[in-house]
């Protein structure tokens, strides 16, 4: 088929949470039913972080996984797998590095922020710096056309649009150069209003239990203007009603407007109404993913099979990268004949 091919990874570093379901495994829900799409877990490029303690990236991989299959991601339809069950990855990354100046890694926008605000972690490492370079080879080793990123990031595909660029023009051309994929990343906010992330500690998880997420609710800032039960709240300015709007039913959304507005309902009520619609959104992923994660065999094999199909790509592209660069012994000695 020539339908494009649409690549897309997650680091596996911890539990998934909300913010992750809205800004990317929903995105993958509705590209999985039109392009030909990779999805993957970069467990290689946790350890860019993870190096000093990595013991808890293959059980984020697993529970990743099993999290975006909960979610509807099909492994039938969509390619899903696992960045270090397909070792032509690292391949391809060594090759990359030799083209891609250092000048271009120092100048990425968010590697001298990090290297500065990061704490707890010395990430003054070759595999940090390299880590765009480890995102490109993700990416052309698929020959993906598209990459899916949120408005205010294109200038992450940046650098593996120049790397592309500069292979191609030394060896012949072998890659698309990845555009990216305007996908809408609703903003997500935390318990305590700041983007949801776990970094900060205030995020609400896609396997949380329905008494987990009653009492993360609780916690949740609302409507700073609103003081006092009796006073009118501003639903377009309260955390809850972002939720909300995000995952209640149209009639629980437009009656808490209605009633916030109006001081009928107040904000402790509304958390635990919220709560509600948090668990009742979550209850359908909750019980596919207590399903799969009953039978890990088969979980692996999902694994397994997904990587397997991955490779087969992989291994189809690295045949060209090596005839481009001429690395073929077989070609030189033998003419290609056994
Ligand atoms: N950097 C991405 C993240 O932080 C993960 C990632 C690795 C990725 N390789 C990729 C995303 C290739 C898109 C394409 O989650």
């Amino acid at each position: 088929t020539d339908r494009q091919v649409v690549l897309s990874g997650m680091r596996s570093t911890g539990k998934l949470h909300l913010g992750h379901y809205f800004g990317t495994i929903r995105n993958w829900l509705d590209l999985q039913d039109r392009h030909i799409c990779y999805f993957f877990a970069a467990d290689w490029h946790a350890l860019t972080s993870e190096y000093e303690d990595p013991s808890q990236v293959t059980a984020s991989t697993v529970e990743a996984f099993a999290d975006w299959v909960a979610a509807g991601v099909d492994p039938e339809r969509a390619v899903v797998f696992v960045q270090s069950m397909v070792p032509e990855h690292a391949e391809l990354h060594l090759l990359l590095s030799m083209i891609t100046p250092l000048g271009w890694l120092e100048r990425v926008p968010t590697y001298k922020e990090q290297l500065r605000e990061v704490e707890g972690r010395d990430l003054s490492t070759y595999g940090f710096l390299g880590y765009p370079v480890l995102q490109t080879s993700d990416i052309v080793l698929y020959r993906a056309h598209f990459v899916p990123v949120g408005e205010d990031q294109a200038s992450h595909l940046e650098i593996s649009r120049e790397i592309a660029r500069r292979f191609n023009s030394l060896y012949g051309e072998v890659f698309p150069e990845p555009k990216a994929l305007f996908t809408p990343t609703p903003k997500v906010p935390g318990l305590d209003g700041r983007k949801m992330s776990k970094s900060y500690g205030n995020a609400i998880n896609l396997s949380d239990t329905p008494d987990e997420i009653r009492a993360k609710c609780k916690s949740m800032f609302t409507d700073p203007a609103r003081i006092l039960r009796k006073d009118p709240g501003h639903p377009e300015t309260c955390n809850l009603f972002v939720f909300h709007r995000l995952l209640s039913p149209a009639a629980v959304t437009e009656r808490v407007e209605r009633e916030c507005r109006a001081a009928g309902i107040g904000c402790v009520e509304d958390k635990a109404l919220l709560a509600d619609q948090i668990i009742a959104f979550l209850e359908p992923l909750r019980r596919r993913r207590e399903d799969l994660m009953k039978d890990p065999g088969a979980l692996l094999e999902l694994l397994r099979k997904g990587s397997d199909r991955a490779r087969e790509r992989a291994r189809e592209t690295m045949g060209l990268v090596r005839e481009a660069l001429g690395l073929d012994y077989d070609r030189l000695l033998t003419g290609g004949r056994p």
